[in-house]
């Protein structure tokens, strides 16, 4: 029997015979759609081969593309681990023409590797096409396919958009009839929905452009864009109906039934489905840069892990064991992502805390449920005030609660949820003006009341699209700014860094259809990023799309300024004593600067050690590792933690390598903060070190705690200037 990673090398390899380049999946965070949360099918990645706007040096591309269908328009995760073929996360096999071949070529290609390579029998095939579609009609009777099995479709079954606007066109799709003893009609009738009659292939014939005031225009080329679901396609090859009986998902099940001692196919069937499929989400999420949080996709991550860790629970899993079965996820599919076997550790620390901190709230979650459902009438809905305090107390999202109450046969007062959600961000808003903050401050709540707090985007990339949700002038709201124009621009998503934790904020390029505008700051108020911008040419609009790009070489020596900073406070601590602590920071293009606190003024001799043990550091070119924990956790693992700082409930922790001193308490680290700073990838990255000029100052008094009374000394250092002095010296 074909295993799934058979199946997968099958199609790519019948394709690159017949000359397509094969191309990797690209991130499950599309780099080059601003509307999109995940990647959802596989031309996304070559969207704007499609339109002309970009060309490569293969017209012929075959892939097989990681998609996540959860939170954003496409959103299958109710009903996963319910049905047969719902997942969040699958693989879409496809093949691509850009300007190549077209219909001729393509409906032959799918025959041929369906009945021929794959060995379906073709009796069993029938096919659809747009109803005006003539050509394509003509071809798959020349192909022997029965006039009977040729459906014309007249709706937008057979006319594929990936959204709004964007490349589109009419679509050709192949069924697999699964036998009259299962109920169903074919495509097109009254019981089309039914399990019988399986789509399996969608061939989509690109030859328009949708734009957004409703017209559609021809393209340039005329192109094609395929998607077939591997699982689908591995069910029909391996003789199953249900997705989730491929090899490759019962392995997951298994796995699943072994973390819990329980059998897959017992009573915990529908448990083990969702964990299989929560399982491939979450950790491909986690090694694609998403991470567990409270808004964007870093909360559509934590729905679906909390989702699974729920159904883990029903299982009477009474210890973490989601993280117990990334294992036999990379066995599966490391090989063909190897993306998963190189973040495996991050993924199993980020399921493990996740589980860890929703077990404290999960069990009191529940009884509160409980308690709330025992008062209700039959079949009564979940008051939304109680699922708002399930949410706000004790981390349920909503979906998890309605999955919850599914079981039961209920539903929840979703209006009233809204309501609840509602006053209390009119609370916190209330709150904030009390706190003498800039009064332009609102109008950056009514921006996240609208669009949501800004995805950012910039610890994997420095440039990325966006859609504008926000033109702000003045302090009030606007829907155009011309050339010469100041405004403050806020994104849907940015890879821009605000200002915050002592690094400054990016500058660079926004560009749109109608113009450019150039950064010079970028700030956070009420979690929206805002992008203070002029307009150099033309005008910027609400509402559209737009190319951002951070200043390349001012980030590099920003980050390489951060990084170091994490080094000089070990040196300090190094040559001066334990008590070392940062007081504060400035992370800049040009230079750094250091407050900390110490009671007496660095000796020369002292200088020179702290600058020899920095390079020192950085000559170990130590990798620089990023992760995701509780304030406490990151304390119990001896994290610097800056005095005074407020946390989150969830904190990033930057550890640079080891110098074989044993330092810090894991043992190998020789710096270990919490920073949600931007930092190099090795320690060699920064370059070289040197202190530029020393300050002390009496600074801190701090008025409760009277230890901390004394002389900081503040630490100005500037690589750019210490290259200098080496070259004139
Ligand atoms: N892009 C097409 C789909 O997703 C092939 O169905």
């Amino acid at each position: 029997m074909a295993s799934l990673n058979d199946i997968r090398s099958t199609f790519l390899n019948y394709f690159e015979k017949q000359g397509h380049q094969i191309v990797a999946s690209s991130p499950l965070v599309p780099r080059n759609d601003p509307t999109l949360m995940f990647a959802n099918s596989g031309m996304v990645q070559f969207k704007n081969l499609f339109t002309g706007v970009e060309t490569r040096d293969y017209a012929r591309a075959t892939s097989s593309q990681k998609c996540v269908r959860a939170g954003g328009k496409h959103n299958d995760l109710d009903n996963v681990g319910y049905t047969a073929r719902h997942h969040t996360f699958f693989e879409m096999l496809g093949n691509f023409s850009f300007g190549d071949y077209f219909k001729t070529d393509a409906i032959p290609f799918a025959w041929e590797l369906l009945t021929k390579d794959f060995g379906i029998d073709k009796s069993k095939l029938l096919t659809t096409v747009y109803h005006t579609d003539d050509e394509a009609f003509a071809l798959w009777k020349k192909i022997g396919v029965p006039e009977d099995r040729i459906i014309r479709i007249a709706t937008d079954d057979n006319f594929w958009r990936m959204g709004p606007t964007g490349p589109c066109g009419p679509c050709t799709e192949i069924f697999y009839d699964h036998g009259d003893h299962i109920w169903g009609g074919p495509p097109g009738s009254a019981d089309e929905d039914g399990d019988r009659f399986i789509e399996i292939w969608n061939v989509v014939f690109m030859q328009n452009e949708q734009f957004e005031d409703g017209t559609l225009k021809p393209l340039d080329m005329q192109s094609i864009d395929t998607g077939m679901g591997l699982e689908r396609i591995g069910a029909l090859l391996q003789g199953k109906h249900d997705n989730y009986d491929t090899d490759l998902m019962r392995s997951l099940m298994e796995a699943s039934a072994d973390a819990s001692s329980s059998d897959p196919d017992g009573p915990g069937n529908t448990h083990h489905r969702v964990i299989a499929d929560h399982l491939r989400s979450t950790s491909f999420l986690i090694a694609d840069g998403v991470m567990p949080s409270n808004d964007g996709r870093g909360y559509v991550l934590r729905r679906i892990m909390r989702r699974a860790m729920r159904h883990a629970h029903l299982l009477g899993a009474k210890d973490p064991m989601m993280h117990k079965l990334v294992p036999a996820l990379v066995q599966q599919m490391g090989a063909a992502y190897p993306e998963l076997g190189q973040a495996q550790a991050l993924i199993t620390e980020t399921l493990e805390q996740e589980e860890k901190r929703f077990k404290q709230t999960l069990d009191r979650g529940l009884k509160l449920l409980d308690d709330e459902l025992s008062g209700l009438e039959e079949g009564a809905e979940l008051p939304g005030a109680a699922a708002f305090k399930l949410y706000d107390t004790y981390g349920f999202p909503l979906d998890l609660t309605q999955d919850a109450l599914r079981e039961k046969g209920r539903g929840v007062d979703t209006d009233g949820f809204d309501t609840a959600m509602a006053e209390q961000k009119a609370k916190a808003r209330a709150a904030w003006s009390g706190t003498g903050e800039a009064a332009d401050a609102t109008v950056w709540f009514d921006v996240a009341d609208a669009a949501g707090a800004t995805d950012f985007l910039g610890y994997d990339t420095e440039t990325a699209e966006a859609q504008i949700v926000a033109l702000v002038v003045d302090g009030a709201q606007t829907e155009t700014v011309t050339v010469g124009g100041t405004v403050q621009i806020a994104f849907n998503q940015t890879p821009f860094y605000a200002e915050s934790g002592g690094q400054v904020g990016d500058t660079g390029l926004i560009k749109t259809e109608s113009g450019t505008a150039k950064v010079t700051d970028t700030r956070k108020s009420a979690d929206v990023f805002i992008h203070i911008a002029t307009v150099e040419s033309g005008c910027i609009n609400n509402g559209e799309a737009a190319v951002l790009e951070v200043d390349h070489a001012r980030r590099t020596s920003i980050r390489a300024n951060h990084s170091v900073t994490h080094l000089l406070h070990e040196a300090l601590r190094a040559a001066l004593g334990e008590h070392v602590a940062q007081r504060g920071s400035l992370n800049a293009a040009d230079r750094l600067r250091f407050d900390f606190s110490h009671s007496k003024a660095l000796s020369p001799a002292e200088q020179r050690k702290v600058e020899a043990e920095v390079n020192a550091y950085i000559r170990q070119n130590a990798a620089v590792e990023t992760r995701i924990m509780t304030p406490d956790d990151a304390r119990a693992l001896g994290a610097q933690a800056l005095f005074g700082e407020k946390y989150g409930d969830e904190v990033r922790v930057v550890s640079m390598g080891a110098n074989g001193s044993g330092k810090g308490a894991d043992g190998n680290t020789y710096s270990l903060e919490l920073c949600g700073g931007t930092h190099v990838r090795q320690t060699g990255d920064i370059g070289a070190f040197a202190l530029a000029e020393r300050r002390c100052q009496q600074l801190w008094r701090a008025p409760d705690r009277g230890a901390d009374r004394g002389r900081s000394d503040r630490l100005f250092a500037g690589q750019d200037q210490l290259l200098a002095d080496r070259r004139t010296s």
